[in-house]
C-alpha cells in the first residue's frame, strides 16, 4: 500500500492548477446513460473514482474511450441494467446510474450502498422520488430493484424533506427522460448540481429555475437525449484544499481555473483568519497573513460553507492563534481527523457535532492514518507544517478524488513523497 511522506515546514510558492470537479463529473457521467449515442466529456479529473465509474458503464455494455482529462462515452450499447456490489461498494456514487438507467431502460438493479466512514449515508431520499414518479422500488439480496410504470417514469411533484446533492441529480436525470412536468422543491443548488442542468439543457431538455432551490423539468416522454461536448467545471473542493495549502504554511500560492464564484464560502473564512486574496479572472492568488486567527464554521449546503472543507480547515484552525469552533450539520461522522490531527500535536477536543480546536504553537511529525478523501487531504496540509516526518497511511482515500495532489503540492516546494509499504 501506498503511503505520503512529508517533511513539514517548507514554505510554499508558484502557481497550481486545479483540475476538474470529480462530484460533477461523476454524474455527467452518469446522465450519458440517457443518451444512445457517443458522448465527448473533457477536463475529468485523473481520480480514480471516475475511472470506477467509467468502468461501470463498460460493464453494462457501454463502450468508453477514455484518455487523461477526455473521455468519450457511447451508451447506445448497454445490455445489462444491473450495477454490481463490487462497483459501487468501492464508490458509493454509483448510485447515481439508478435515475437515468430506470428512465431510458423502465427497469435495472443497483446494490444498495452501505454506510461509510463519515455517516450512514441512506438513500431514501433517491427512492421516494422515484416512487413519486410512478417507479416501483424493492430491495432484495443487497440491491435496489426499480421499475418504470407501463410506458415510463411520470413527471410528478417532489418535496425533498431534506436537501440532497445526489437525491437532487437523480431526480434530475430520471426527470429529464420522465413523461410531463416535474417540479423538483428543496433541491440541492451545488454548482455540480447547475452543471448537470446546463449539460441536459444543452442536449434540449427544458429545466427553469437553473441554480435555485426550485427546479422545474420537461420530460423528453422516453426520447433518449444528444448532447454536446461537455467541459467539466473546476472543482471548488479541490481549490478550496489548495488555498488551505497557502494558509497553513502562511506562503503566497496561486491557483489556476479557478470559479472563484464557487468557493466563496472558503475565501470568506480564510479572510477572516486573516489572509489576504488578489482575483484575477479565474486565478486567485492567497497571501500570507500576519498572525493567523481563530475561525468559527457551521457547515451547511451551498452557497454556505461545504462539509467537504471541513477537515482541511480544522487543520489549519489547529496552528491558528486562539479556539475555533467547527460544528458539522450535514454528516454525522464527519470527525474522524480529529483523533489522527491530535496526534500531530493538535489540541481538538470533540463534543456532539462540533468542535473545539485550541490553536497550537506547534505540530509535530508523526504516522497517521487517512480515513476518508477529505480527512486524508485535512492530514497532508497539517503534515506541511508539522516538524519532522509525517506518513500519511491509507492514501488509496486521496486517490480516489484528489487528481495528483503529491505531485502539485511538490511543484509547489512542499517535501512530499510517495512512498511504497515495505511487508
Ligand atoms: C455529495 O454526497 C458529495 N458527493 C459529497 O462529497 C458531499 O459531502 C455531499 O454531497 C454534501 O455536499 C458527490 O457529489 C459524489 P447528500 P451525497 O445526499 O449526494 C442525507 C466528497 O468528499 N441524505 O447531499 O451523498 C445524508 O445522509 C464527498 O467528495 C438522506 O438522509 O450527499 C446527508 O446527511 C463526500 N437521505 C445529507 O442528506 C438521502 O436519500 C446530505 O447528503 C440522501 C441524503
Amino acid at each position: 500500500m501506498d503511503y505520503l511522506q512529508i517533511n513539514g515546514g517548507k514554505k510554499l510558492n508558484g502557481t497550481v492548477t486545479i483540475s476538474g470537479a470529480k462530484n460533477a463529473a461523476l454524474p455527467v457521467i452518469a446522465a450519458t446513460i440517457l443518451s444512445d449515442s457517443p458522448v465527448k466529456l473533457t477536463n475529468l479529473p485523473n481520480v480514480v473514482d471516475i475511472r470506477t465509474l467509467l468502468k461501470l458503464l463498460t460493464m453494462l455494455g457501454g463502450k468508453v474511450v477514455h484518455e487523461g482529462t477526455v473521455a468519450t462515452i457511447d451508451n447506445g450499447s448497454i445490455t445489462s441494467h444491473k450495477a454490481v456490489y463490487e462497483i459501487v461498494a468501492q464508490m458509493r456514487a454509483s448510485i447515481l446510474v439508478l435515475g437515468p438507467l430506470l428512465a431510458r431502460f423502465g427497469e435495472c438493479e443497483v446494490s444498495l450502498p452501505g454506510g461509510c466512514a463519515i455517516g450512514q449515508r441512506p438513500i431514501d431520499l433517491h427512492l421516494k422520488a422515484l416512487e413519486s414518479m410512478g417507479a416501483s422500488i424493492e430491495i432484495k439480496g443487497g440491491y435496489v430493484h426499480a421499475v418504470a410504470p407501463e410506458g415510463g417514469l411520470k413527471g410528478a411533484k417532489i418535496i425533498f424533506d431534506k436537501i440532497t446533492v445526489g437525491g437532487t441529480e437523480n431526480t434530475l436525470m430520471a426527470a429529464a427522460l420522465a413523461h410531463g412536468t416535474t417540479t423538483i422543491l428543496n433541491a440541492a443548488k451545488e454548482p455540480e448540481i447547475v452543471q448537470l442542468c446546463v449539460m441536459l439543457a444543452s442536449a434540449g431538455v427544458s429545466i427553469e429555475g437553473i441554480g435555485t432551490s426550485e427546479l422545474t423539468i420537461e420530460g423528453t416522454g422516453g426520447k433518449p437525449l444528444t448532447f454536446p461536448q461537455t467541459e467539466i467545471i473546476p472543482d471548488r473542493i479541490e481549490a478550496g484544499t489548495y488555498l488551505c495549502a497557502g494558509a497553513i504554511t502562511n506562503s503566497e500560492i496561486t491557483l489556476n481555473k479557478v470559479d472563484v464564484e464557487h468557493i466563496r464560502a472558503s475565501i470568506d473564512k480564510l479572510e477572516s483568519m486573516g489572509f489576504d486574496f488578489t482575483i484575477d479572472g479565474d486565478t486567485i492568488t492567497i497571501h500570507p497573513a500576519e498572525e493567523i486567527k481563530p475561525v468559527n464554521i457551521i457547515t451547511v449546503e451551498y452557497p454556505g460553507f461545504p462539509t467537504d472543507m471541513q477537515a482541511q480547515f480544522m487543520a489549519v484552525a489547529a496552528i491558528a492563534k486562539g479556539e475555533s469552533l467547527i460544528e458539522e450539520r450535514l454528516f454525522e461522522n464527519r470527525f474522524m481527523h480529529v483523533s489522527e490531527l491530535n496526534r500531530l500535536g493538535a489540541d481538538i477536543w470533540l463534543k456532539g457535532s462540533t468542535a473545539a480546536v485550541k490553536g497550537v504553537e506547534k505540530l509535530y511529525g508523526a504516522d497517521v492514518m487517512a480515513t476518508d478523501l477529505r480527512a486524508s487531504s485535512a492530514l497532508v496540509l497539517a503534515g506541511l507544517v508539522a516538524e519532522g516526518t509525517t506518513n500519511v497511511r491509507r492514501i488509496y482515500h486521496l486517490d480516489r478524488g484528489y487528481d495528483d495532489l503529491e505531485g502539485k503540492l511538490a511543484a509547489l516546494g512542499a517535501d512530499i513523497i510517495r512512498k511504497r509499504e515495505q511487508k
